[in-house]
């Protein structure tokens, strides 16, 4: 286990259960700005690309799990902060800037670089997840999400549009007319909606969220990383490609499986009911 202690990302590394190579880790991110409803600013996305980098240089590391810090205790006389994932970009970041400012940081962003990684990624969202927060929750592969969760791109309220990957990321989830319903209205989508519409996988009860998420992340961990990585790669080609050059890619990597040692060490352990021990090529 390991505890960086970013202030805005507080990052936990935990223990695959029965992994293959053994050593296998999930690295879960918890997004900590909760006064703030976890609004991701310039630190969220350096600290979030850090761990990027980090991620795709550990073997060991089998799957992400981001998720946003709880609220804080309530202090005297005030308001309770609401549960978020993340409610955007931290829009103080945005007063008098212009284009030429936000340019760069928008050229080099944590959207992309967790839309990037090779490996799993999961969002487990409760609460708020806005904006930012929901193209956090669109760059990740999966997304499970508590029954209080609220989801929308509200930038049109500030006059702006998405800027990390929405417009693109959504339309292709969940279809043209979800997508501009979603961006024009600016308004927020229920988790039930949301369900209803595809931008999450599952909703669950809050109290459950933790633990269908977690053994989730471990089911996902426990394949071979090698298998894994393609599994991703070809998956994500459909976004990509042509349909016919599609099939062909997908084809390629099939066959290529063929020359691993997972392929073997798999097809062996279904003949034999047994565990696969995977050796991770
Ligand atoms: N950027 C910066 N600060 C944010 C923020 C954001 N995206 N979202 C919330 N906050 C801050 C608020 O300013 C407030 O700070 P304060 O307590 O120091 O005043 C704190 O988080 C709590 O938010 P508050 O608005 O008081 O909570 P609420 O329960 O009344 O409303 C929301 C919750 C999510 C509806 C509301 O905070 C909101 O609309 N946030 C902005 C969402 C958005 O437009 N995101 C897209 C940005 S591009």
């Amino acid at each position: 286990m390991r505890n960086m202690s970013e202030q805005v990302l507080i990052v936990e590394d935990v223990s695959v259960e029965g992994s293959n190579p053994k050593g296998g880790l999930i690295s879960i991110w918890t997004l900590n700005r909760p006064s703030k409803l976890n609004a991701l600013n310039s630190q969220s996305h350096a600290a979030i690309k850090d761990q990027c980098s980090r991620v795709e240089s550990d073997d060991n590391i089998r799957c992400v799990v981001i998720r946003g810090a709880p609220p804080p205790d309530s202090e005297e006389g005030k308001r309770p902060k609401p549960p978020s994932f993340a409610a955007g970009a931290d829009i103080s970041e945005f007063s008098g800037k212009n284009s030429d400012d936000v340019r760069p940081f928008f050229e080099d962003n944590a959207w992309e670089a967790v839309w990037n990684l090779s490996k799993p990624t999961i969002a487990m969202v409760d609460g708020f997840a806005l904006g930012g927060g929901t193209e956090l929750a669109l760059s990740c592969d999966i997304r499970i999400a508590s029954d209080r969760s609220n989801f929308g791109q509200p930038e049109i309220n500030l006059g702006l549009i998405p800027g990390g990957g929405g417009t693109q990321r959504l339309c292709r989830l969940i279809g043209y007319g979800n997508t501009m319903e979603v961006v024009l209205s600016g308004s927020m989508v229920s988790a039930d909606l949301a369900l209803q519409m595809g931008i999450v996988n599952r909703i669950v009860p809050a109290e459950d969220l933790e633990s269908e998420t977690m053994n989730l992340a471990q089911e996902i961990s426990r394949k071979s990383p090698y298998t894994t990585k393609v599994a991703k790669r070809a998956v994500r080609g459909a976004l990509d490609l042509p349909f016919s050059e599609g099939i062909l890619m997908e084809r390629s990597e099939f066959v290529a499986l063929f020359d691993t040692e997972d392929k073997e060490i798999g097809v062996q352990a279904f003949i034999d009911r047994s565990d696969p021990k995977w050796v991770g090529k």
